[in-house]
């Protein structure tokens, strides 16, 4: 029997694959041989962007085709689950999935409302002529699985004919050991106790004497579980569900394939999801060892509560018996984690109760948590306590009087909030006694009356359903050339080279002789005087080739772009926890990686240590110059408003979290100091400059080339620079090529992210929702280097009006100096965070006047002609047509009524809706940051080699600089050839930043097409019928240039702060969305049910792929708002350092339904073709999704009568929803009601 499993290649041990036959991306399918189905469609419907995720998709889903060629959506939604994306949003991926399931595509929701393929006719019937259709299904070829990979018969036949053996594999530091009978490895284990017995090795590393080969994986006991429901009576298979009901949200699939039972089991790990439910249910573990059988209560192993004694080191968990339910028995199991799928849990728990024959009498009852303390515990004082009691009111009080007694929580850990645990304890229990009460009165309606109607719906989890979506655009004309590709959803030009893993990024590049590879040591302190640096153990490492600190710099290590400075390496203190002090350069990664752990730094603490916000205020610790706008006289405003609200919102930091972490490669090319530098980044001319600088070379020695990038978001500037230097400081000591490509947990140390940022407000405002005046200070956290931090909050302040006319306002910003690392520039720069503030205490004067948020929202939009807070005119014509649009598609009065009556019928489960509109100026300030130059030749054979100066990193900057070309040269884009940027070809370009790529670089490359097509015309005019290579090969002859460079000189922006007054911007985008949720209240667990966006991006130059950027900026503007949260300890470490900590919003987090239009006929008289740069303002829509959440909880509170006014923050996570769902619960926890309110 063969199975096929997708799994983590970083978790699976080699040893581990004896006799397995391993299919990586590459064995799928490849540009020469044939690509496979599944690449193809993952590339042809845009499911790729920077495409560092993209091999991961290709290998889930081809593995779950291979196990079923027609699965359902429910199966191809698990399959993809534990797998992330930061670019797309997942609705292309998902897209491209859905076309190999059976089920229709349709929104399937045809009985009440319109479906969504008849929207798709009533769009053509107007007059304009909108599609809906990114790729055409016509184009894929049919997965056949008979042309699949077959087994490689010698395995076949090995497995078939060899007789078993033990296998030994010795490595470096460990032996593994591949027993082949049970007997065995007893033996094995009683002669090495204390060697793990290594199943999935998803909990350990592998240490010294292993066993594997699992085919009893997690995945496996799912289907288990699933087939003896299917054979058994419900009443007996109680306990299989609840445990198939954690296991289907345990861990991603990859995990699951090679997770066991056993292992999670053993490790007695607190955030095991089996544990609990496992232990509540009466499962028996059968344990064998030499010469002895027994078998224990898996209870018995959580008796100590430390999940310590009971299994002795020589003994194996041989099986696990799971238990039918009984007649009278019920079983349940919960959990609550930061993101619903692929996390571990905050808190989860099992529990069980069996009644007396035919009453509510209690019988035994078991509860069981995990996530509380070091591993699972049980409740048993309160269960003994509550046997022989009914299942009634005064036992739930008593219950969790009881259970929050004897569960005590450590104070504190990890930063996480202990109140919050506390909550879900009793909230769990609540839910298990509603459950309970509803399944006696199905037993015996006569005798128990169940739950009230309201009530019921809290008791189905939330689930994830393959999503249903629609993206709307307008058409090219008719009369348009249909070679012609502008305005067209073509594919990424490297979509299908992504999809194979054919793509290169920095890594990929083969090594080069001699090649050194380097691990940064960073300092363990956040602001401290480096005493010494002992470096002669990590010296000693194997295959450690030397170490390089500050003094190997040989010209610049400190870069003055302001008054402080950006340093490579810290010369005698250190100023944040992660600041690199030194390198080491060894023959390997984990060479390089072990030494670097040797090296001890020795500190001396300085004071003061400045963390926050509130730290720097009071220690007047800023970077200059502080920014203010004022316009109107906002005193005397204030004295004549009917009311005045004051407030405060606190929004923080977000990583960037691009899949290819910052990555460099230095090659010293042996003579006049010449350098290439290969590196992940947006702007190449900074790196050689700084590279250039650091070494004391001209910048002409350094040549820095940069293919593609595996994602950025900002991320890959001014730190990408730092790093590269310290890679170049190092191959220019031991002029050897050297590699550093920063690990997850480095990266997220050391490279900063978005700012955290306060904002406190007081607006003045009249009865009729008329705001007349704001006064407003915003705060963001800049860490320890300037980086971009006083631009950031210059940009907060130009955009802080967002889509309102403010007519008196006066804000600040600051930019805080703190000891945390330096934050730098993330898609939106400043304005997610201040509009914000803005939408915030919109909110804030709606619930004062009582009047509905979008109405405020109305009053307050610009609505004709009209001028900035700085000065800048403004028509905000397409504004209010987003918004108007916005509203109808997304039928938001007849939803918000649904909502409404869905609030009526529901207690524990709310919904919230919310309407927002955006204005996003579009604009870098100062004209020479955004000129860009092209450089084009066209070869004798007539094909084309196009470069320019901006950076691929997933936006598609390059597919539309290819159907520029193809436009302007009037040739296919096949003819057309894009290689890399480089700063050999196009100098000094400017950053690909600010959504500004597209823009410059598109009006150079025209430039750079016209020139030739210029140069070329008289040959075309003599002879118009010839073809493009006739015209080459003339123009060749006739000794015409076939080579131009293109050249824009930017816009003319300009800001003066002393006035408060200027043109920043060129022009505007504007959009709106529509988002609508649901919340559990007693979890504070969310849904995203529907969102619907509207963007004006002018006239598109390629839909698809500016769809794309708007879905995945909208995703990344989810996580910002609702789940990614930074957690640092009191000294300034970051905790949340990798996936398992920092959760990023995952197929599970996108909305059910989604539907993004293209507001048509909007002309820019601006940018190339008319389009707009779209690539950050997708990101401040994710906070409709907030402002959705904010509505759900303001209506809980209403119900509950809770406090009018009522903050929350950024992140809005389960916890803070939970806590502002006041209750009994969090009474019972916190001790009042408004407490509990926030
Ligand atoms: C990314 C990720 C996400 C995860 N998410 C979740 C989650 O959401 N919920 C959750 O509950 N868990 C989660 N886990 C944990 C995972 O389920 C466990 O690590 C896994 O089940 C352990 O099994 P294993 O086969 O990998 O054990 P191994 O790592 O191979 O072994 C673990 C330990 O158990 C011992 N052991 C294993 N089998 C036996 C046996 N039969 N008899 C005696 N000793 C034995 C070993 O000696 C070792 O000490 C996650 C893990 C990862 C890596
Ligand atoms: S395309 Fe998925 S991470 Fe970039």
């Amino acid at each position: 029997m063969l199975f096929h499993y997708s799994a983590n290649a970083c978790l699976l041990p080699i040893c581990s694959l004896y006799g397995a036959a391993v299919t990586t991306v590459e064995g799928v399918g490849s540009t020469k041989t044939r690509v496979h189905p599944v690449q193809e469609r993952l590339a042809k419907c845009h499911g790729s962007q920077c495409g560092f995720c993209t091999p991961g998709m290709v290998m889930s889903i081809y593995t779950l085709l291979r196990n079923h060629p027609e699965p359902t959506s429910e199966q191809m939604i698990a399959a993809l689950a534990g797998n992330l994306c930061r670019c797309t949003g997942y609705r292309p991926i998902l897209d491209a999935c859905k076309t190999f399931c059976k089920e229709s595509i349709c929104c399937q929701r045809k009985t009440n409302e319109k479906c969504c393929l008849d929207q798709e006719d009533d769009l053509f019937d107007k007059e304009e002529k909108v599609s809906t259709r990114l790729f055409s299904t016509d184009e894929f070829q049919p997965l056949d699985p008979t042309q699949e990979l077959i087994f490689p018969p010698e395995l076949m036949r090995m497995a078939e004919n060899q007789p078993k053996r033990t296998l030994f594999f010795h490595g470096e530091r460990m032996t593994w050991i591949s027993p082949v009978s049970l007997d065995e490895l007893l033996d094995l284990k009683a002669a090495y106790p204390k060697a793990p017995l290594l199943v999935g090795n998803t909990s350990v590393a592998p240490l010294l004497v292993s066993s594997a080969c699992n085919p009893h994986n997690l995945s496996l006991v799912k289907d288990i579980l699933t087939n003896a429901m299917a054979e058994f009576p419900e009443e007996k298979t109680k306990v299989f569900s609840a445990v198939l009901q954690q296991l289907r949200t345990l861990g991603g699939e990859q995990i699951r394939n090679i997770a066991s039972l056993g292992g999670n089991i053993i490790s007695r790990k607190s955030t095991s999801d089996l544990n609990p439910i496992l232990a509540a249910s009466n499962c028996m573990l059968n344990l064998a060892s030499r010469g002895r059988k027994q078998q224990i209560p898996l209870s018995d192993i959580f008796a100590d509560e430390v999940g310590n004694n009971t299994i002795t080191p020589e003994e194996i968990l041989v099986s696990v018996h799971i238990p039918h339910s009984r007649k009278g028995e019920y079983v349940s199991a919960f959990r609550q984690a930061p993101r619903r799928e692929n996390a571990l849990p905050v808190t989860n728990a099992g529990m069980r109760v069996l009644f007396e024959e035919g009453t509510d009498t209690i019988k035994d009852l078991s509860i069981f948590y995990g996530g509380a303390v070091s591993t699972t515990v049980c409740a048993k004082q309160t269960c003994r306590i509550l046997i022989g009691r009914h299942w009634n009111k005064q036992m739930l009080d008593e219950a969790c009087r009881l259970v929050l007694k004897e569960i005590a929580l450590p104070g504190s850990d990890n930063g996480e909030k202990v109140d919050y645990k506390k909550t879900l304890i009793v909230s769990f229990f609540y839910r298990f006694f509603l459950e309970v009460s509803q399944s006696l009165k199905t037993m015996d309606p006569c005798h128990y009356p169940g739950i009230p109607m309201e009530y019921r719906s809290v008791l189905q989890d939330f689930k994830t359903k393959m999503p249903q979506s629609i993206q709307i655009y307008q058409d090219t004309e008719l009369s348009q050339s249909p070679q012609d590709p502008v305005g067209r959803p073509i594919m990424h030009q490297s979509g299908i080279k992504h999809a194979t893993g054919e793509a290169i990024y920095v890594d990929d590049l083969p090594s080069v002789d001699g090649e050194l590879f380097l691990a940064v040591v960073t300092s363990s302190r956040a602001h401290a005087k480096i005493v010494s640096i002992d470096t002669s153990e990590a010296l000693k490492g194997p295959g450690v080739f030397d170490i390089v600190t500050a003094h190997d710099v040989p010209a610049t290590n400190e870069f003055y772009y302001s008054n402080d400075p950006e340093i490579i390496f810290a010369r005698n203190k250190v100023i944040c926890v992660g600041q690199i002090v030194c390198a080491v350069v060894a023959d390997s990664d984990d060479h390089a990686k072990q030494a670097a752990a040797k090296v001890k730094i020795e500190y001396e603490v300085l004071e003061p240590v400045i963390l926050t916000i509130e730290e720097a205020i009071q220690h007047n610790s800023f970077f200059e110059p502080k920014r203010k706008l004022e316009q109107g006289n906002v005193d005397r405003a204030f004295e004549t408003v009917d009311n005045i609200i004051e407030g405060e919102i606190r929004i923080g930091g977000q990583e960037h979290f691009y899949i290819e972490t910052q990555s460099v490669l230095v090659v010293p090319k042996g003579e006049d100091n010449e350098m290439d530098v290969y590196v992940s980044t947006q702007h190449p001319a900074i790196i050689q400059e700084m590279v250039a600088a650091s070494l004391g070379v001209p910048a002409n020695r350094i040549m820095c080339h940069v293919k593609r990038v595996g994602g950025a978001f900002g991320g890959k500037l001014l730190k990408a620079g730092l790093l590269a230097s310290v890679a170049a400081v190092a191959a220019n000591k031991t002029s050897r090529a050297v590699r550093l490509i920063l690990s997850r947990g480095d990266d997220m140390l050391i490279t900063g992210g978005r700012h955290p940022f306060i904002g406190k407000y007081k607006v003045g405002f009249m009865n009729d929702g008329r705001i007349r005046a704001v006064d407003a200070k915003y705060y963001i956290n800049g860490g320890c280097t300037p980086d971009e931090s006083v631009l950031v909050a210059e940009v907060s302040l130009l955009k802080m009006d967002n889509a309102y006319k403010i007519p008196n306002l006066r804000c600040w910003a600051y930019a805080c100096k703190t000891n945390l690392p330096s934050n730098t520039a993330f898609r939106g720069f400043g304005f997610p965070q201040s509009a914000l503030v803005t939408e915030t205490w919109i909110t804030g004067v709606a619930d004062k006047i009582g009047l509905s948020p979008e109405k405020i929202r109305e009053i307050n939009m610009y609505k004709e002609n009209e001028q900035t807070h700085f000065k800048q005119k403004l028509d905000p014509q397409n504004l209010i047509r987003c918004w108007n649009e916005c509203m109808e598609k997304s039928a938001y009065y007849s939803r918000k009524t649904a909502v409404n009556e869905f609030n009526k019928q529901n207690h524990w489960k709310k919904k919230g809706i919310a309407i927002v509109p955006m204005k996003f100026p579009f604009g870098l300030g100062k004209r020479y940051l955004s000129q860009a130059a092209a450089l084009v030749h066209i070869y004798t054979d007539g094909s084309v080699l196009l470069t320019h100066g901006g950076i691929e990193m997933g936006q598609g900057i390059h597919t539309k600089m290819i159907q520029v070309a193809s436009r302007e040269l009037n040739i296919p884009m096949s003819c057309i050839h894009f290689c890399e940027t480089s700063t050999t070809t196009v100098p000094n370009a400017c950053a690909s930043v600010g959504s500004a790529g597209t823009d410059v670089n598109g009006m150079a490359v025209k430039d750079a097409c016209q020139t030739l097509l210029k140069r070329l015309q008289p040959i075309i005019n003599k002879n118009p019928k010839g073809t493009w290579n006739d015209w080459i090969k003339e123009a060749f002859e006739q000794s015409v240039s076939l080579s131009a460079t293109g050249y824009f000189r930017g816009y003319n922006e300009n800001m003066d702060w002393e006035k408060g007054e200027g043109q920043p911007f060129t022009y505007f985008l504007y959009g709106a969305a529509c988002s609508e949720v649901e919340i559990n209240c007693l979890t504070g667990d969310h849904k995203n049910l529907r969102t619907d966006i509207v963007m004006d991006i002018g006239c598109s130059i390629n839909p698809a792929v500016d769809i794309g950027q708007i879905e995945g900026a909208f995703v990344q503007g989810i996580g910002l708002y609702t789940m990614e949260e930074l957690k640092y300890s009191p000294e300034g470490v970051l905790y949340t350092r990798g996936p398992d900590q920092y959760k990023i919003p995952a197929v599970c987090d996108i909305p059910e339904q989604f539907s993004v239009s293209l507001l048509s006929s909007s002309q820019n008289p601006y940018a190339i073709y008319a389009s707009k740069g779209i690539g950050e303002a997708g990101l401040f829509l994710g906070c409709s999704v907030f402002f959705a959440l904010r509505d759900a909880v303001t209506r809980v509170r209403n119900e509950r009568g809770l406090k009018k006014t009522f903050a929350l923050n950024s992140p809005l996570t389960a916890e803070q929803i939970r806590a502002s769902c006041a209750d009994d619960f969090t009474e019972m926890v916190i001790g009042s009601w408004e407490e509990g309110s926030v």
